[in-house]
């Protein structure tokens, strides 16, 4: 009788809450409960650029593993397979299913300001992460999160400029060419004038640039071809890790040797990410002088700048990112051990 009160009570207390819209209890196709953050379902449309890397599938999962059901989310995501125009019609599609949020990954800067307009009269926040967007009003968009790609050539070049004048290297004999990201993107134009700054300031003899579109692929078939135009490379700037896997396969197809001993006819490889465990091996073992880090893991900070809307606060408008900076090279940098939460630790 006693038990039976109990339960009688414990329905009505649900019943009620549940009706204040204070208790959600969702149940899956086996009839076990799935957790779910009481009271609420924040509809989120993500329009990611692309798969192009190592970067972007980690990228990718942090947001996915970040806004699950369990924590209130219903999380809406498209693939933009490169093209800003697939990323546009995604955007659209959001604002017709009335999304609470957007959060956009945009594959390059500009052409943004159409569709964001459109999403600002709708009423629809949008959150920009990762690349930057170059719009005319900065009022299309809520606030930024990301990395300072300028800021990570510049570590790269300083690494390459020390590395040079501690190993007596005249700054003249470096022979250096540049496999970019796809242009128009953030992280292609920061690193990019990273190097031309530095190539102009130092004396280096920047051969050629060339679009390696982040990928392996790509930046393999662009390596053979510069190796087949040079002779006298002597580094090679990757502007990411998978660009960087794909010239050293290159390199070693056309017989040369990758490392950091330029004077003895090795190629260096530069390179920009570290996600990826065989890029902090090839750093290890020297196939890779050194990698200035691209933390992927936006998932958790945009989850905090939508939490913050959510209780009315205002998010600051660009938020950068901390990033590391990886090489074996002791006598170059004293930055070389370090843990990261995604990841590996040089010993
Ligand atoms: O925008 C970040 C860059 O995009 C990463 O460095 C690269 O790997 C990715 O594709």
């Amino acid at each position: 009788m006693k038990k039976k009160l109990v339960a009688t009570i414990s329905i009505i207390i649900c019943i009620f809450l549940s009706g204040c819209g204070i208790l959600s209890i969702s149940v899956d196709k086996d009839g076990k409960e799935e957790n779910q953050t009481p009271g609420r379902n924040i509809v989120i449309g993500f329009s990611q650029l692309g798969a192009e890397s190592d970067w972007r599938s980690a990228n990718t999962e942090s947001m996915k593993t970040t806004f699950t059901k369990a924590e209130g989310y219903e999380f809406i995501f498209e693939d933009g397979q490169q093209k800003q125009a697939n990323q546009i019609t995604a955007i659209r599609k959001f604002i017709q299913q009335e999304v609470d949020y957007i959060v956009l990954a945009p594959v390059t800067e500009t052409g943004w300001d159409t569709v964001l307009q459109e999403a600002k009269n709708a009423g629809i926040p949008v959150i920009i992460v990762d690349r930057m967007i170059d719009v005319d009003d900065d009022s299309l968009f809520t606030c930024w999160v990301g990395s300072n790609f300028e800021l990570e050539g510049k570590k790269a070049t300083k690494w390459l400029e020390r590395y040079v004048e501690i190993n007596e290297i005249k700054h003249k004999d470096i022979h250096i060419v540049n496999i970019q990201g796809t242009i128009g993107a953030s992280a292609q134009i920061g690193r990019t004038k990273a190097l031309r700054d530095a190539a102009d300031a130092n004396g280096w003899d920047l051969i050629a640039e060339v679009p390696g579109d982040f990928t392996q692929a790509k930046a393999r078939e662009q390596m053979s071809s510069l190796l087949e135009q040079y002779d006298n490379i002597n580094v090679v700037y990757c502007e990411n890790d998978n660009e960087a896997f794909g010239a050293i396969e290159a390199i070693e197809a056309a017989g040369k040797v990758v490392g950091n001993n330029i004077t003895e006819g090795e190629i260096m490889i530069i390179s920009f990410d570290g996600v990826n465990e065989n890029a902090i091996e090839f750093v290890k073992n020297g196939k890779i002088a050194c990698i200035a880090e691209c933390n992927p893991l936006h998932g958790p900070r945009v989850q905090a700048i939508i939490e913050l809307l959510e209780i009315g606060g205002s998010p600051d408008k660009l938020s950068y990112v901390e990033e590391l900076f990886f090489s074996a090279d002791r006598t170059v940098t004293q930055l070389s051990i370090d843990e990261r939460n995604y990841g590996v630790v040089i010993p």
